[in-house]
């Protein structure tokens, strides 16, 4: 046990030593809010869909809703805009400007409004010459834009990747556009999809990723659908000895927004989307309507004891312990030498099933040691009473469903 401790605390040192994150004050735990994307996409007709546009209605209601339903109180802070905002051309100083018919007031009105409520507001750009909607992106105006979106009191910005000429020019402009942010003396977070860009063709240096940026897309755009969230899940565990270690306080992998509430995933698959983006320490951005969500989306996307675990403080990212037959066992070590833990059932037929596991397995044999408390969160709570670590559980899973577990030691 000495032994396993000290290679422990080894890993630990040079994993902090590695691991400099962007030094601007914000994002100590993974941010968490609502983003306008994978739910209404490019809207721009708004006589045709005045509910679904993107334009600044959209942005208030929502703001009103998460003061109004208690997503601000369990921790769903920022407001944020994605592509398709923008006027198709820039104003007569070089300067970025809102689409005048769907944004009538202006930015700095929508982002005085958010911050009236106690909310922040998100904006989006892109490192090319135009975003992935075609919008004019940031390319050859990054301090300006900086100062635009400080100027309007934005407090993050999501910076694209598409429409970048070369791999040169994409991580340029992803370090020139932190570095402008900087200078503008605002804490804005800065979330980036520099290493998905890249690693078609390169493998992306973390360590310096979370030298500029808070949090980061290694991977696809989320859809709402299961076969989208299994991808990422399995994408995220291939490549867990590159991308857990990065992660903590100021700099985040992220795998894009939660989709629960919307049309494609079943009761189940929600609570895995859920429990997973806890264990994998991810920002929460949730892409839903949340002026239409059923009472049990609402459950879950603001369940206390499951945000408690994304937002542990001690910022470690979990991982993926085992594999076998079609369950997933994966683990993250949370402050006060606590752990979370998920059992997955990936099967897609037949009906519950139990996986067996001893809890030795958990935290390299320390994190039930000798004794623990476990406390079942999802999907439903129940204690599960004291057990020591050499204790045997067995865990009663749905198809595609997930059981997410605390264990507290004694
Ligand atoms: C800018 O960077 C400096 C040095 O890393 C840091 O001390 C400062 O807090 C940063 N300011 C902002 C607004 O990010
Ligand atoms: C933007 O367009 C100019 C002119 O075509 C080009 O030189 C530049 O490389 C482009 N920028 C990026 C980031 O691709
Ligand atoms: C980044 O900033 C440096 C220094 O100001 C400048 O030389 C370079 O052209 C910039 N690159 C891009 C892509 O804007
Ligand atoms: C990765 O980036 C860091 C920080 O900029 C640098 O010190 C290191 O040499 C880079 N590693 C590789 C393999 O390029
Ligand atoms: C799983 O195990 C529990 C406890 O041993 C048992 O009550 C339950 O029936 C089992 N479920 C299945 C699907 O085998």
């Amino acid at each position: 046990m000495a032994a396993a401790a000290a290679r422990w605390a080894l890993v630990a040192a040079v994993v902090v030593a590695l691991a400099v994150a962007l030094d601007n004050g914000v994002a100590r735990t993974p941010p968490m809010g609502w983003l306008h994307w994978e739910r209404f996409l490019c809207g721009t007709d708004c006589a045709a869909e005045p509910d679904r546009c993107v334009s600044e209605r959209l942005f208030t209601e929502m703001a009103d809703v998460m003061v109004a339903e208690g997503w601000k109180e369990a921790g769903y802070e920022f407001v944020c805009i994605d592509d398709c905002w923008m006027a198709p051309t820039r104003d007569e100083r070089g300067r970025l400007r809102a689409d005048p018919r769907r944004f009538p007031s202006g930015i700095r009105a929508l982002a005085d409004y958010v911050h009236s409520k106690g909310l922040k507001l998100g904006i989006y750009s892109d490192v090319g010459n135009t975003t992935c909607a075609g919008f004019p992106g940031s390319y050859g105006h990054y301090e300006l834009d900086a100062q635009t979106f400080a100027s309007w009191g934005v407090d993050l910005l999501k910076f694209d990747g598409c429409n970048a000429d070369s791999l040169e020019l994409l991580a340029e402009g992803y370090r020139n556009m932190s570095l402008a942010l900087n200078k503008t003396g605002r804490p804005i977070v800065y979330s980036c999809e520099w290493p998905f860009y890249l690693r078609p063709m390169q493998q992306p240096n973390y360590t310096e990723i979370k030298q500029y940026c808070n949090h980061w897309r290694n991977f696809y755009d989320v859809y709402d659908s299961w076969n989208s969230i299994k991808s990422i899940m399995e994408w995220t565990a291939l490549h867990q000895d590159s991308i857990v270690k990065i992660a903590g306080p100021g700099g985040w992998n992220d795998p894009d927004m939660l989709v629960i509430g919307n049309f494609g995933l079943s009761w189940e698959q929600a609570v895995t989307q859920m429990a997973m983006w806890a264990i994998m320490a991810a920002p929460l951005f949730m892409s839903n309507d949340l002026r239409h969500m059923k009472p049990e989306a609402k459950w879950l996307l603001q369940n206390k004891e499951v945000i408690a675990i994304n937002q542990d403080p001690l910022g470690k990212q979990g991982y993926r312990i085992t594999k076998d037959k079609n369950f997933e066992l994966w683990e993250r070590p949370l402050s006060d030498r606590a752990y979370a833990v998920a059992v997955l059932n990936q099967q897609e037929i037949g009906g519950p099933q139990n996986f067996t596991f001893s809890l030795t397995f958990l935290g390299n044999g320390l994190a039930c040691n000798p004794a623990c408390c476990i406390q079942q969160i999802l999907p439903t709570s129940r204690d599960w009473g004291v057990h020591n670590w050499v204790s045997s559980l067995s865990v009663e899973v749905n198809p595609t469903g997930t059981v997410l577990l605390k264990l507290v030691p004694l």
